[in-house]
């Protein structure tokens, strides 16, 4: 298909029998006045629209069902048309004539297909209630594909959390040794923070699956349209109420970006705990995850991690583009919108991405439990532990902490806090407490086993964390297999109806 035919032949027909008075946006008026000179490529998205090609055919086929149903075009005219859309679909995008836009495209090759009665398709709509429809039935099946990645990391992270509930292992504040912990504790941190992430997803998604068609240009249309069917037929949830709102508005875009790149901050953080943690020889990474050099022969580097890492600036780079064009957007719509798009779409591949090289990464990492468990009282990380110890046993935590953090001067032992004791109490520690007591909190082991409140490090009070991750994992992934078998059921139903006008 030349470009010349595309844009003079079955367009000028369209004009000529399309007398019924429908109000069309500027786009769908596509006299050679408006084919785009040099600014075509510029104003073109047809490249892009591929994403949108499939969307758009089912669209296109649940308006024609309703338009037939509400009697607007004839019932031969709409089985004409929707086999029509089934014949480029199997021609797929890469055969649509040229346009400005793959609406446009579609639009154009129906006609050619079947003559200018192709043109009653775009009875009683817009590009602009068209396009927004597109981008959600898209986005939500992007949205679950991310949410189903999440999940995959927070089963990987529940895994480890199992075996490793007794791994005794240094936990870091301000990088620094802190306390001991356990890798069970560290990995529910993150799953945490993923569920999170998850509900994040499923909100933004709610969002996503309402129906903006039928809100024409804006101001909605004077055809009996049946919006709460195309809605049905789409599988959308509800339908955007306001016509205006519905063809303009893309804050649904900005929310998915967010949460998006939320969860590209959290893997950005597991990520970096990954790397450190394989450069003190805690973990190793499978060969699957890792990466060698071209010249450094015995280099085995964590570059998947570090891939991941990095995905988070580039989401939060679409977050910024993303509100930075929305913001001050008159309603109702603005070309600008063309462009605000590739920001979902970007975001939503790299982080779709990242989040299943991480689960991967995660669940095939090997834990050094020899290494973590000599590296856990490094830093004197028992000391809190000591402290509380003393406070347990009658000191005020104040002097407590006074008389470790001079023991953590001295020697960071048994010696060295009986000494602290005569400085700052004047009295033998063995008069504050049992020496046996005392050994034991210098025991990371034991230190981690004392610290059983709720939500602590200690296996006692891991499993019910452990417990609670699982429970909310089952529930999010019969909530994603209903999700997924709603949508697949709408697909089928409306093929069925298709089936009869074909
Ligand atoms: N390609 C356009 C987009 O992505 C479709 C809508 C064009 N509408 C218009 N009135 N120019 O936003």
């Amino acid at each position: 298909m030349t470009e010349e035919s595309a844009h003079d032949g079955p367009t000028e027909s369209t004009l000529e029998t399309d007398g019924s008075g429908i109000s069309g946006d500027e786009g769908v008026v596509r006299r050679d006045r408006f084919s785009g000179g040099p600014a075509r490529s510029f104003l073109s998205s047809l490249a892009a629209d591929e994403r949108i090609f499939e969307a758009d055919i089912e669209i296109d086929r649940a308006h024609v069902i309703m338009l037939a149903e509400q009697d607007i075009i004839g019932d031969d005219v709409a089985g004409q048309i929707l086999m029509a859309l089934d014949a480029i679909e199997v021609d797929g995008h890469a055969s649509l004539p040229d346009g400005e836009d793959v609406h446009e495209a579609i639009e154009t090759a129906v006609i050619e297909g079947i003559g200018p009665d192709g043109g009653k398709m775009h009875t009683a709509r817009s590009r602009n209630d068209e396009v927004a429809a597109c981008i959600r039935y898209r986005l939500r099946e992007d949205v679950l594909e991310a949410i189903e990645t999440t999940l995959a990391l927070r089963e990987s992270l529940v895994e480890v959390a199992a075996e490793q509930t007794e791994t005794i292992m240094p936990g870091y504040t301000h990088l620094q040794p802190a306390q001991p912990t356990t890798v069970a504790h560290w990995a529910l941190a993150y799953e945490g923070a993923v569920r999170r992430d998850t509900e994040r997803l499923f909100d933004a998604y709610q969002r996503i699956n309402q129906s903006p068609l039928g809100g024409a240009a804006f101001a909605g249309t004077t055809f009996d349209i049946d919006r709460e069917r195309t809605a049905d037929l789409l599988g959308f949830d509800s339908v955007v109420e306001n016509s205006m709102d519905a063809s303009s508005s893309r804050d649904f875009l900005l929310e998915t970006t967010q949460a998006l790149s939320t969860h590209a901050t959290t893997l950005s953080g597991l990520a970096e705990d990954i790397i450190i943690f394989a450069n003190r020889g805690f973990v190793d990474l499978a060969d699957d995850y890792s990466s060698t050099s071209s010249i450094m022969p015995q280099k085995k580097n964590p570059d998947t991690l570090e891939l991941v890492r990095a995905v988070a600036g580039d989401a939060a780079g679409s977050v910024q583009g993303l509100t930075t064009t929305l913001k001050g957007l008159p309603r109702a719509y603005n070309r600008d919108l063309q462009r605000a798009t590739t920001h979902a779409w970007e975001t939503v591949d790299a982080v779709t991405e990242a989040s299943e090289v991480a689960a991967g990464a995660v669940a095939t990492a090997d834990w050094n439990a020899e290494t973590l468990a000599a590296e856990a009282g490094a830093g004197f990380s028992t000391a809190t532990g000591v402290a509380d110890l003393l406070a347990a046993n009658g000191l005020p935590f104040r002097t407590a902490h006074e008389l470790v953090a001079i023991a953590a001067e001295s020697g960071a032992d048994y010696d060295a806090i009986a000494a602290a004791a005569e400085e700052v109490l004047g009295e033998p520690l063995e008069s504050v407490v049992e020496p046996d007591a005392v050994e034991a909190a210098l025991d990371p082991a034991e230190s981690v086993a004392s610290r059983d409140s709720q939500g602590g490090p200690a296996p006692e009070a891991v499993n019910p964390q452990l417990e609670a991750a699982r429970d909310a994992l089952g529930a999010d992934e019969e909530t994603l297999e209903a999700t997924d078998d709603a949508l697949e059921a709408a697909h089928q139903a409306l093929r069925s109806e298709v089936n009869d006008y074909v």
